[in-house]
């Protein structure tokens, strides 16, 4: 089962993760790193920049979990300029050894087969940040996404376009594709941190944590990996039925058992 962490701000699931990527990357300076977009993990890209002042990242290697088909790169919403701009500027990392999957559309039927190849040349990611959508989709997995899906071209939902309209002038400007690591993929990282904040995000938690395991809510396949931290705020862990249980057992968790 998942480890649950519920703390009392997004800042406090900041620091919490931001400390275990700055464990990995003193103890294993070219670690790889899955990284999200989206809101949800701005507080540890945010916890990250002090903590990483003086640690040696100019080995680090990173994958993002998605990119939107058809979208120029250099536009400020694509995924490729906002991990710039949140990640690889403010930490400092070396901008050859952060991936994002390749939305062009000139190259875009094998695009998902590259990134593949490209993170297993990488030896795999260590340690993936994972927001989950109001849909309950990791990446961008939709509902019905399979299990053992590998990076490929997706249709958003109305949904998911309509949440992230607010990144863009219109939802009319909002792509309709995109191209996303595959459940499959995101399974074969080490760890998964899997970070939620807010009442809206509560229904797609408890079905990732508690719900049967099915591609009717992707999320829920992270019950399916042996290593996985989800870190939630409150009203994120507002509809999980054993939320004192997980309290009670992080509350005495052993110092030796570590995340
Ligand atoms: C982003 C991603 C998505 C988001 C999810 C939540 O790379 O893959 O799964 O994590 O849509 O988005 P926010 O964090 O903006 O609520």
């Amino acid at each position: 089962m998942a480890e649950i962490v519920i703390v009392p701000s997004p800042a406090a699931a900041g620091v919490l993760v931001a400390d275990e990527i700055v464990t990995l990357v003193t103890t294993r300076p070219d670690a790889v790193l899955g990284l999200a977009t989206g809101s949800t993990p701005l507080p540890v890209y945010e916890a990250l920049r002090p903590r990483l002042q003086g640690v040696d990242v100019s080995q680090v290697r990173g994958f993002a979990l998605d990119e939107y088909v058809g979208i120029d790169p250099n536009h400020p919403e694509s995924y490729r300029s906002v991990i710039t701009k949140e990640v690889v500027e403010p930490l400092g990392l070396d901008p050859a050894r952060i991936h994002t999957p390749n939305g062009a559309l000139a190259t875009i039927s094998h695009a998902g087969e590259d990134y593949e190849r490209e993170i297993a040349a990488a030896g795999g990611v260590d340690l993936q940040i994972l927001g989950i959508g109001t849909s309950g989709h990791i990446g961008f997995n939709e509902p019905g996404s399979s299990f053992s899906s590998r990076t490929r071209v997706k249709t958003l939902i109305q949904q998911t376009r309509e949440d992230n309209a607010r990144f863009f002038d219109s939802i009319d400007d909002v792509p309709m594709h995109c191209i996303t690591q595959g459940l499959g993929t995101i399974l074969s990282a080490r760890h998964l941190f899997l970070l939620a904040f807010g009442e809206g995000k509560a229904r797609a938690v408890a079905g990732a944590v508690e719900g049967p395991v099915t591609s009717s809510l992707p999320g829920s396949a992270i019950q399916l990996h042996p290593h996985v931290t989800v870190v939630v705020d409150e009203a994120a862990a507002s509809q999980l039925k054993n939320a004192d249980y997980y309290r009670y057992a992080f509350a005495n968790k052993p110092d030796w058992q570590g995340l």
